[in-house]
């Protein structure tokens, strides 16, 4: 607290991301980054750029960017927005497209950036009681409002909804945007970017944190109607002109275009998920659904808090939320290497 602080910082509760320890030899399944390192062709890009042209700003629009994104969803330009990562993308959303007179929706149960943006930004908001299962039920959401966000799948449950639903949806919500957060949708979920061009309301964002196992470098972005794109383009132009620097721009632009590399590391992340739900369930563990480079477990007897805690003891981090008491005996555990599956599951069986 500070009499120099402004209003609204007295009142924000900011988001807490996933620790990242400084620790050697941890097995580090607590914030969904891809175990997989980034595509050669990446790191070679970066290195090209390391230049004397660094003393220069990079290109304010990342229009070849903008190409490489556009080419791989079969888009125009003018539908894409680039940004510092999904987050920073989401910021701009919240703030150019959600902010109304009516409340923004999204599930009780979903990615807690989300009331911090509206905290943020005074945004009002209602959230909608996801069902006993945990899936989200579009009808819910039939109601006036000022925009509609949820990610799909859903974080941290990785539970996917059906593309018919998010079209059900879109049909009865026309006077508010829909944004369908797909930051985890290459792990085996349908994306709704194909839905671009039918629905104008329709804003679809992505990171390349997880499938293009680029965190470190911060590149997200969003698709959508050119008027959407142009909202924020008009908030990101009164905010940061610069939010892609030359780094980013060249391994992101790398990352798209090695569309086998991704597609290789990503069906191995979907076979070793496959492989650890087998595992745990056989460890008397309940797993969701998942559609997402995560899976959200339950342990039949022991609580969350505690085995989050044992595991912590032998170097394994996985994430665990404390609220609401609905998903307290969860564990959110990354997947990582076949060989980080093999040391967590046989830590489990020990410890239980
Ligand atoms: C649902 C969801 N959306 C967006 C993001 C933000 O990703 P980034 O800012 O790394 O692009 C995350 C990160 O974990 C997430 O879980």
């Amino acid at each position: 607290m500070s009499k120099f602080w402004s209003d609204i910082v007295h009142k924000l509760t900011p988001y807490v991301p996933g620790e990242q320890p400084k620790l050697d030899n941890l097995v580090k399944l607590n914030t969904n980054e891809n175990p997989y390192g980034p595509s050669p062709k990446v790191i070679e890009a970066l290195k090209l750029e390391a230049t004397d042209t660094l003393r220069l700003y990079p290109d304010p629009n990342s229009d070849a960017l903008k190409v490489a994104i556009a080419g791989v969803h079969h888009l125009n330009t003018n539908q894409v927005f680039v940004g510092n990562g999904s987050d920073e993308v989401l910021a701009h959303v919240f703030q150019a497209l959600l902010k109304h007179s009516r409340p923004l929706l999204f599930p009780d149960i979903t990615y807690s950036f989300y009331p911090v943006y509206c905290g943020l930004y005074d945004i009002e908001y209602q959230t909608m009681p996801l069902a006993e299962d945990f899936t989200i039920n579009v009808d819910d959401y039939d109601q006036p409002n000022g925009g509609i966000i949820f990610p799909n799948p859903n974080a941290p449950t990785g539970i996917p909804l059906a593309l018919v639903e998010i079209e059900k949806l879109l049909k009865k919500n026309t006077q508010s945007v829909v944004v369908v957060d797909e930051a985890y949708v290459d792990f085996g979920t349908e994306s709704a970017v194909g839905l671009i061009n039918t629905y104008p309301n329709l804003l679809v964002t992505h990171t390349l944190s997880k499938a293009r196992s680029l965190a470190g470098l911060r590149v997200g972005y969003a698709l959508g109607h050119p008027d959407l794109i142009e909202a924020l383009m008009r908030v990101k132009d009164s905010f940061n002109s610069y939010p892609i620097d030359r780094f980013a721009s060249a391994g992101a632009i790398a990352a798209m275009q090695d569309v086998e590399y991704f597609e290789e590391t990503t069906r191995k992340v979907v076979e070793t998920r496959a492989t650890l739900v087998t595992d745990l369930t056989k460890l008397d563990f309940d797993v969701l659904p998942s559609g997402a480079n995560f899976i959200f477990a339950k342990h039949k007897v022991k609580d969350g808090a505690e085995l989050t805690a044992l595991l912590r003891q032998k170097n394994i981090i996985v994430r665990h939320f404390k609220s609401p008491s609905r998903i307290a005996p969860y564990l959110r555990i990354t997947v990582g290497t076949d060989e980080q599956s093999r040391i967590l599951a046989s830590s489990l069986s020990e410890l239980l």
